[in-house]
């Protein structure tokens, strides 16, 4: 079996081998990496986790509502402690008949927090962890006796280009039927120069951020990344919606990972993320073409964020 690490190695070495290089996005998330995403959700300007918990505090009843006496699995993704979804999950399951929680994220010692929290707030409800990646352990769901609702918040979904997006809701539609649900947490487009504020704070935060993954490179894979020879870029396109962020080397260079030289031109650009923002039609687009019907949408009081409610229509 390849190691995690020589996974990394061989995306990382792969990636700078492209043109125009580009790292992936997903190894953001090392122990460093989320203690400053925690930092940055804490940004007056990265408004994404406030907007989405105003949906929470004000459209959950109308979303449980829609599953009134059914029984239902909710399966969220990517779930983490859960502070800000056991409100959700408290309404849900006043309205479901029976309502089963399936918490899924890679961090076992995160989903005991969760269970623990879920339990303690909403009594009677029946928690079912699952640690590991959910490429995995979604199959390892079995019952389809009751409705699933699958859930994945916190624009999540916009750290993926498009092609990657409907492959994803593709293979999560696998393990659903028809009459399941999708329930999406995305960003929506908006006065561009609100977004450009939330990926490129004054405080340098998320240039730390992007940074951080040349100092993982160096650390998990024998790097040699000079950290000040990089700068933090962010652009977003109002017409796309794509706000794009990017390490550009402030010099020519040569690096050295795992005993492989990369050389850098003064100037040249890594690609390292896409946050992906949508309008309306964007959302119907992507629904119709993973294989869903777009059913409701919910937005908070400024219209910043969405959760989007999509149905199963094929099999
Ligand atoms: C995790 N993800 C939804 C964040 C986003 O907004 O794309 C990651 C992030 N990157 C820079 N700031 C926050």
């Amino acid at each position: 079996m390849i190691s995690t690490t020589q996974t990394f190695l061989n995306e990382v070495l792969s990636g700078l081998h492209q043109n125009p290089k580009t790292l992936s996005s997903k190894y953001f998330y090392d122990e460093e990496g989320s203690k400053i995403f925690q930092e940055i959700m804490d940004m007056p300007s990265y408004y994404l986790p406030r907007a989405e918990l105003n949906i929470i505090q004000t459209q959950s009843l109308a979303i449980a509502e829609l599953f009134r006496d059914k029984p239902v699995d909710l399966i969220e993704l990517g779930a983490g402690d859960g502070r800000k979804m056991v409100h959700f999950v408290k309404k849900l399951q006043a309205k479901t008949s029976e309502l089963t929680y399936w918490p899924l994220d890679i961090s076992e010692s995160i989903l005991k927090v969760n269970k623990q929290l879920f339990e303690q707030e909403i009594p009677g409800i029946l928690v079912k962890p699952l640690p590991g990646d959910f490429f995995q352990t979604l199959p390892e769901i079995k019952d389809r006796t009751h409705t699933r609702v699958v859930l994945f918040a916190g624009s999540n979904i916009g750290n993926f280009r498009k092609e990657k997006a409907i492959e994803f809701l593709k293979f999560v539609g696998e393990h659903l039927q028809m009459g399941d649900y999708f329930l999406l947490g995305v960003d929506l487009k908006k006065h561009p120069r609100i977004i450009r504020g939330a990926y490129d704070d004054p405080g340098g935060i998320t240039k730390r951020f992007n940074l951080n993954l040349l100092k993982r490179i160096n650390r998990e894979l024998d790097g040699n990344f000079e950290l000040k020879s990089f700068d933090h870029y962010a652009t977003y396109h109002p017409i796309t919606g794509a706000s794009e962020s990017f390490l550009i080397s402030l010099e020519k260079q040569t690096v050295t990972i795992h005993g492989e030289q990369i050389s850098f031109e003064k100037d040249e650009v890594i690609q390292t993320e896409i946050s992906q923002k949508y309008d309306l039609p964007m959302l119907e687009n992507l629904a119709v073409e993973s294989g869903y019907q777009m059913d409701t949408i919910v937005t908070d009081s400024e219209k910043q964020f969405a959760w989007v409610l999509m149905k199963v229509t094929q099999n």
